[in-house]
C-alpha cells in the first residue's frame, strides 16, 4: 500500500512537474519506489537555531530550514514542522529531529561540543537514524551542511553518516560579465537578471533563485557586474540598487561584490585625473567605499580589469599594478573586503613580426616583481592558462612566480571558446588537469590547486572565480546539460581533490533523476565531450582556432595569425606552432620553475597535447605516440572528433520516453546542431590547413566529398554563387544566395544515386539579421521545411555573414531516392538573410559527411 502511493505520487509529479531548469539540480523530485524503500524513519521535526539574528527571518539558517523542509516535502512527501524552539516546546538533541545551526548557537543550548576541525564555511553532518544534525562554523556552513544532507536523500543515500566538511579556499566566487544595460558579454542565456536600462532591475526573484543554486554548490560571493565596468554603477541610485541585491543574496551566504572602472574618478566624479597615488583620487575612491558600505555593510570587495584590452589602469600614470591594487584594498581595508586584481594584463597590440614577443609572457611579466608589494587583502586573479580560456592551455607559469601574494584561480564557466552552450562541453576535465598540476615549484610536488587554496605559500587568502554569465533563461545558461560544469565548478572550488566524473553523476542523479541509462548514456558523452571539442576544433596545444576578432564561435584558423592580439600559431605552408622555447623562441618556458622548465624546452619531453603550444615544427614532424605526422594527425583528429559529435545525437536518443519531454527536446536540438557543426568544423580547419600545407590526407577525405552536391553546381533561378569567408567554411569556398532582397529562389539537382534510402542533409547559413524559409521537394513532393531561426532557439553569437559561425546543417533521414529524382530547394530570403545555401550531402545510411 505504500509503495502504490508513493509511486502513484512520483508519477503524478513526473507529470505535472515543469522541467524548465529553473531549479537546476534542486529539483527535490519524488525520490522512486525502489529507493523509498530504503529510506531510514525520518524526522519529527525540524529544529532551526539561530533564526532570530535576523530581523527578517530569512538569514542562512532560516533558509536551511525552508529548504529542508521543503526538499524533504517533495522527495519523501512527509511535511515536517520547523520549530524556532520557543520555550514551550523544546526538543531534546537525542529526539528524532533535524537540528540546524551554527555550532555556537547549539553549544549554547545544548552544552558545547568540540568544534575545532571547522573552519570558516565548514560544516559537520550527523545522521543516526532519524536524529540529524547539521551545524555549521557559521550560518553560511550550517545551510551549506543542509544542501548536502538534502543532496544525499536526493541521490537515495540514507545512511548513517558523521562528515566534516571544510572549504578549500575562502574565496568562492562566481564572475557575472553582465552590463548596465542589460547585455552579457560572452553570455549565452539571454540578458541579464541583474541590470536592465542601467539601472538594477525591480523583480529580483530570479536573483534569490540563482543564490539558492550558488549557495548549495558553497558559492560565497559574487560579482554581478562585467570587468569591463561602466563606471555608472557607482551612482547614488545604483549604490541602493546594489544593496537590494546583496539582501537577496544575503540569506543565501553570497556575499556581492563590483568590478570597478579604474577610471571612475575621471568618468563619474568630474576629476581631472585618476592617478591612483593622487589625494583627490584616494580620497574620491574612499568616499564611494564608505557610501557602498554604508548600504552594504558586507560587500565583499572589488574585481578590477587594469590595463587590458583597453580598460584604463595604473600604468597610464607610469604606477605600478601594484600601486593601483593598493589603492583598493586601502579604501575597503577598514570594512574587511578585499581586492580581486586581475592577472589578465597584456599588451593587445603587439606585432606580430616579432618573432620574440608573445602574449603568453605578459603575466609574469608584469607581476613577478611585484611580488611582496600587494597587501594582504589583494588576491591576483589569475585565468587558468597564460592565454585565454583556450580548449587546452598548460598552467599558467603566474602561479608559481608569486609566492609572496594571495592568488586565485580563474575558470570560465561560461563556454566562450568552447561552443557557447549549444556545443555539450563539460569543462571539468578541463580544469583538472589545472588544477592537479604539479608546478615543481624548487623541485618539489606544488599543485595549482594547493598554491590558489593558499595552503602551499602559506598564504592566508586565496581560491577561485569562476565566470558563470548567467542570463534570463530559464535553464541559466542556455542549455540543461551546461549546468552540470556549473555544478562542477563550485563543488571544485569547496574541493578540489574531487574527480570530474563522480561530480557528473552526482549532478545527473540530481538534475535527471535515477535511471540508469540516463545515467550511463549522459556520463558517457558528457565525458567525451571536452576530447571532442578539442579533437574538432584545435589540436596538439594550438588553441579552440575559433574566430577571434569576431564572436568567438565557428572556425577561423587564420584570425589567430598577423593581428596584434597575440593568439599566434605562427601556421605558414610548412610549419605552424609557437617557438616559446627559451633557446629560440619567445622565452615563455624559462617562466616555469626549472624542472618543467626543461621538460618544455625540448619537443621530445613536451607532452604532445601541447607540442604546437611551445615548439614551432613542421606539418611533416612524427608524433611520438603514433608516429603520425602533426599534419595527418590534425585530419584524423577532425574526423574523429566530429564522428564522436554525431553519436550524441544517437546515445541522447536513446533516452527518449526516460527524460521529460521539455528537456529532452531541448537537448536533442542543441546535441543535432552540434553534430552539424562539429562538420562545419572539422572541414573548415582541414581545409585551412590542406589549402596551407598543400599536403593531402593519407585517407583522402579532406577536401574529397563524394556525396555532396555544391549549391552552386545546381541548376539556379533567382540564385547565384557568392564567395564564403573565411573561404574554408563553405565547400568549394563558395554558397549561393538569393540575388534580390525578400526575393525567391530555386537550386534544383537530379540526382545520380541507385535505388535506396538515404539521409539527406543541407548545409545553409543562418544568418541573423532574417528568417529565410526553405523547402525542399523530390519530384515536387514536399519533403522538408525549415526557417533560418536558429537565432529564436540557441544561444550562441550569431553573425551577419557566411561563415564558421552561420554554417549549419539540417538532415532528413530516411529519404527513397532512385536514379533520375529531382531534388529541388526553394528559398524565400527575408530581410538580410538570402535563404543562403552551401551543399546537399546525400548520404547512404550509415555515413555521415
Ligand atoms: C576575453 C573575452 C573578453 C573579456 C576578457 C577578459 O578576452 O573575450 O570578452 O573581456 O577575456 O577576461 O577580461
Amino acid at each position: 500500500m505504500r509503495g502504490a502511493h508513493w509511486g502513484l505520487l512520483a508519477l503524478l509529479a513526473r507529470i505535472v512537474a515543469a522541467e524548465n531548469g529553473l531549479d537546476g539540480w534542486l529539483r527535490y523530485a519524488p525520490l522512486p519506489d525502489s529507493l523509498l524503500a530504503q529510506a531510514s524513519p525520518l524526522p519529527a521535526v525540524i529544529v532551526a537555531l539561530n533564526t532570530t539574528s535576523s530581523a527578517t527571518g530569512s538569514s542562512p539558517v532560516a533558509i536551511a530550514a525552508k529548504e529542508l523542509q521543503v526538499g524533504i516535502k517533495g522527495m519523501l512527501g512527509r511535511q515536517l514542522n520547523i520549530s524556532t524552539e520557543s520555550p514551550i516546546f523544546r526538543i531534546n538533541s537525542t529526539q528524532s529531529s533535524i537540528i540546524v545551526g551554527t555550532i555556537a548557537a547549539y553549544s549554547a543550548k545544548y552544552g558545547s561540543l568540540n568544534a575545532s576541525s571547522l573552519i570558516k564555511d565548514g560544516f559537520w553532518l550527523s545522521v543516526k537514524g532519524s536524529r540529524v544534525t547539521i551545524l555549521g562554523q557559521n550560518e553560511r556552513g550550517a545551510l551549506y551542511g543542509a544542501f548536502d544532507y538534502l543532496s544525499r536523500i536526493a541521490q537515495g543515500d540514507f545512511s548513517d553518516v558523521d562528515h566534516v566538511s571544510n572549504p578549500s579556499a575562502p574565496i568562492r566566487w562566481a564572475n557575472e560579465w553582465n552590463n548596465l544595460d542589460g547585455s552579457i558579454e560572452r553570455g549565452y542565456a539571454g540578458p541579464s537578471i541583474f541590470f536592465s536600462n542601467g539601472l538594477i532591475v525591480k523583480n529580483l526573484t530570479r536573483v534569490s533563485q540563482y543564490a539558492r543554486l550558488l549557495a548549495s554548490i558553497g558559492i560565497n560571493g559574487i560579482i554581478v557586474n562585467n570587468v569591463n565596468a561602466n563606471a555608472s554603477l557607482l551612482t547614488d541610485e545604483n549604490i541602493q540598487g546594489l544593496g537590494r541585491l546583496a539582501d537577496t543574496f544575503r540569506p543565501y551566504g553570497v556575499q556581492v561584490g563590483i568590478s570597478l572602472n579604474f577610471a571612475s574618478p575621471q568618468l563619474l566624479g568630474g576629476l581631472a585625473t585618476f592617478d591612483p597615488l593622487d589625494a583627490s583620487v584616494i580620497a574620491w575612491w574612499a568616499d564611494k567605499t564608505k557610501r557602498l558600505y554604508q548600504r552594504v555593510p558586507d560587500l565583499a570587495g572589488y574585481l578590477v580589469k587594469a590595463n587590458s584590452e583597453g580598460q584604463p589602469g595604473p600604468l597610464t600614470y607610469n604606477r605600478t599594478l601594484a600601486d593601483g591594487a593598493n589603492l583598493f584594498a586601502r579604501a575597503v581595508q577598514p570594512y574587511g573586503g578585499i581586492v580581486m586584481f586581475r592577472a589578465f594584463v597584456y599588451n593587445h597590440h603587439a606585432d606580430w613580426n616579432d618573432w620574440k614577443f608573445d602574449r603568453a609572457n605578459a603575466a609574469v611579466e608584469f607581476f613577478k616583481d611585484l611580488d611582496g608589494l600587494f597587501l594582504d587583502n589583494v588576491v591576483v586573479q589569475i585565468k587558468y592558462g597564460p592565454i585565454d580560456f583556450q580548449v587546452r592551455e598548460p598552467a599558467s607559469p603566474l602561479f608559481a612566480n608569486i609566492p609572496k601574494t594571495n592568488v586565485a584561480i580563474e575558470l570560465q564557466v561560461s563556454q566562450e571558446y568552447l561552443g557557447h552552450q549549444d556545443h555539450l562541453v563539460y569543462i571539468a576535465p578541463l580544469w583538472k588537469t589545472i588544477l592537479d598540476f604539479d608546478m615543481r615549484v624548487e623541485s618539489k610536488p606544488s599543485l595549482v590547486r594547493d598554491i590558489v587554496s593558499g595552503q602551499y605559500f602559506n598564504r592566508k587568502l586565496g581560491g577561485y572565480a569562476g565566470v558563470v554569465n548567467v542570463g534570463t533563461n530559464t535553464t541559466w545558461l542556455g542549455s540543461h546539460l551546461a549546468m552540470s560544469n556549473l555544478y562542477a565548478y563550485g563543488k571544485l572550488a569547496w574541493d578540489p581533490t574531487q574527480d570530474s566524473q563522480t561530480l557528473l553523476q552526482e549532478w545527473i542523479r540530481l538534475t535527471l533523476g535515477h535511471d540508469q541509462a540516463v545515467l550511463q548514456t549522459i556520463t558517457k558523452i558528457s565525458m567525451e565531450s571536452w576530447p571532442a571539442y578539442e579533437n574538432y576544433t584545435g589540436n596538439l596545444g594550438i588553441q579552440t582556432l575559433t574566430d577571434i576578432l569576431y564572436t568567438h564561435f565557428g572556425p577561423n584558423p587564420a584570425s589567430q595569425d598577423n593581428n596584434g592580439w597575440g593568439q599566434w600559431t605562427r601556421a605558414d605552408g610548412k610549419t605552424i606552432g609557437m617557438d616559446r622555447t627559451v633557446g629560440n623562441g619567445t622565452g615563455f618556458t624559462g617562466q616555469y620553475p626549472s624542472e618543467l622548465a626543461a621538460k618544455y624546452e625540448e619537443i621530445e619531453t613536451t607532452p604532445e597535447e601541447l607540442l604546437l603550444w611551445f615548439h614551432h615544427v613542421n606539418y611533416t614532424t612524427r608524433l611520438r605516440s603514433t608516429g603520425k605526422t602533426v599534419i595527418q594527425h590534425f585530419y584524423d583528429a577532425h574526423y574523429a572528433g566530429a564522428a564522436t559529435a554525431q553519436t550524441f545525437v544517437s546515445e541522447w536518443e536513446s533516452l527518449r520516453g526516460q527524460i521529460d519531454s521539455e528537456r529532452f527536446e531541448h537537448m536533442l536540438f542543441r546535441l543535432k546542431f552540434q553534430a552539424g557543426h562539429s562538420i562545419v568544423w572539422r572541414d573548415a580547419v582541414n581545409g585551412f590547413y590542406y589549402n596551407l600545407s598543400g599536403i593531402p590526407d593519407e585517407l583522402g577525405r579532406v577536401g574529397n566529398h563524394p556525396y555532396r552536391i555544391e549549391a552552386e553546381s545546381m541548376k539556379l533561378n533567382g540564385y547565384a554563387p557568392v564567395a564564403v569567408i573565411p573561404s574554408e567554411t563553405a565547400s568549394n569556398f563558395t554558397g549561393i544566395v538569393i540575388t534580390s532582397t525578400n526575393g525567391r529562389g530555386e537550386a534544383a539537382t537530379t540526382l545520380d544515386v541507385p535505388l535506396g534510402r538515404y539521409d539527406i542533409a543541407f548545409n545553409y547559413f543562418d544568418v541573423i539579421g532574417g528568417r529565410a524559409h526553405y523547402g525542399a521537394f523530390l519530384n515536387d513532393k514536399p519533403l522538408l521545411e525549415w526557417i533560418g531561426d536558429l537565432e529564436d532557439k540557441l544561444g550562441h553569437a550569431f553573425s551577419t555573414k557566411l561563415d564558421g559561425h552561420s554554417a549549419t546543417r539540417i538532415t532528413f533521414e530516411g529519404v527513397e531516392i532512385t536514379r533520375g529524382d529531382v531534388l529541388k530547394i526553394i528559398g524565400l530570403a527575408d530581410g538580410i538573410e538570402l535563404a543562403p545555401l552551401d551543399y546537399v550531402s546525400v548520404l547512404p545510411v550509415g555515413i555521415v559527411d
